[in-house]
């Protein structure tokens, strides 16, 4: 996967007067913030310079992940048309690009509590003409802003009266939107914190909430929180599950996929690497209002092709396992083109 050219143009003007030394060594230290003091409620990316860099180092991957998994809830609502957005968290903005490319809607509204990361997010967004136009970004702090049809009752709302807060409509009344999308966000939050954030954002969604984690044993807790809460709260299940029981993975295993970009030089250099890809692993969740066309299987794990055969492990409606297609199987050629992460039919365990 690519990023939006004007995306990739953005992101190196955005560096440019900066030394290589300087941004590698703010890379370096915003890795070791997300690896050991996620999950707090702290506040990790805060300067304007280690905004730049985290949309630098980590937009590739983000949007690569929020594309794929929007493909994917797509594939179960194909019919639906997604008119508006919230991006809650939007952090550098890669949800609006990733939403742009998948279901072109008339509005999208970026929430996002640090003023660094509105303000390189408004500036990427302004090298497209289409997006700029259609987008609006407001301060918003999900742990203490209303949001969806709460009442405004919290003295605090909205954060700063002088910000033109889009996250209320012209009545003043916090608005709804038919795709609310929260990505790499949850994990910032404490356990108990979060419960409260995901109750909200469903409350925002018209029609669909997908949710967008690092593809990590944290970021699958954090995507079975969600998975657990909403299904007691009888929303329909999308995607990645083909069922809505209880997840069959055990305690030490856990679902995600994987997304390839390609690397631009300035990436290379901020992560000091060579080959020309990254592999994003990523989990997500997507719960609907209304049913959607669920998948009748999804694959777990790489598929393994030898010449006439392939081995897949599989999520299935009644139970996973592992499944061994050959050329005379109905599912043989879908299974050949398709990766870890993609629904599959005809399938039987
Ligand atoms: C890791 S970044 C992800 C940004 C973006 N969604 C992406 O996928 O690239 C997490 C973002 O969530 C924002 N955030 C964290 N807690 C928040 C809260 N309580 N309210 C609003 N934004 C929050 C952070 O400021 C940061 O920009």
């Amino acid at each position: 996967m690519e990023l939006p050219v004007e995306l990739r143009n953005g992101i190196d003007s955005l560096l440019s007067g900066f030394s290589a030394e300087e941004l590698k060594k703010i890379s370096r230290q915003l890795t070791d913030r997300y690896k050991n003091d996620s999950g707090r409620g702290n506040v990790l990316v805060s300067r304007d310079v280690e905004s730049r860099v985290y949309a630098a180092v980590r937009m590739p991957a983000t949007f690569g992940a929020i594309s794929d998994a929007l493909t994917y809830v797509q594939e179960c609502m194909p019919e639906t048309q997604i008119r508006t957005v919230l991006d809650v968290g939007a952090g550098s903005g890669s949800g609006a690009w990733a939403v742009e490319e998948i279901f072109s809607p008339e509005h999208i509204t970026c929430l996002e509590r640090e003023e660094s990361m509105r303000s390189v997010g408004n500036a990427l967004l302004r090298e497209s003409s289409v997006l700029s136009e259609k987008t609006s970004w407001a301060q918003f702090d999900l742990s203490r802003d209303p949001l969806g049809n709460e009442s405004p009752s919290d003295p605090s709302y909205p954060s700063d009266p002088s910000d033109s807060s889009d996250s209320s409509d012209s009545s003043g009344q916090p608005c709804t939107a038919d795709l609310v999308l929260a990505s790499y966000m949850l994990n910032e939050f404490s356990k108990e914190s979060r419960e409260k954030a995901i109750r909200k954002l469903w409350n925002a969604a018209d029609r669909i909430l997908l949710i967008v984690e690092p593809g990590t044993k944290e970021g699958f807790a954090v995507i079975s929180q969600v998975r657990d809460i909403l299904l007691s709260q009888g929303a329909h299940l999308l995607a990645p599950c083909p069922h809505e029981g209880p997840c069959r993975l055990s305690d030490d295993d856990w679902c995600h996929f994987t997304c390839r970009v390609q690397r631009s030089k300035l990436h290379k250099l901020l992560k000091e690497g060579d080959v020309p890809y990254e592999d994003e692993k990523y989990s997500y969740i997507a719960f609907s209002k209304e049913e959607g066309e669920r998948a009748q299987a999804r694959i777990l794990r790489h598929p393994y092709i030898t010449k006439g055969q392939i081995d897949l492990e599989i999520c299935g409606r009644e139970k996973n396992g592992k499944v061994t297609l050959r050329k005379k199987d109905e599912a043989y050629k879908a299974a050949r083109k398709a990766k870890m992460g993609d629904a599959i039919s005809n399938i039987s365990l």
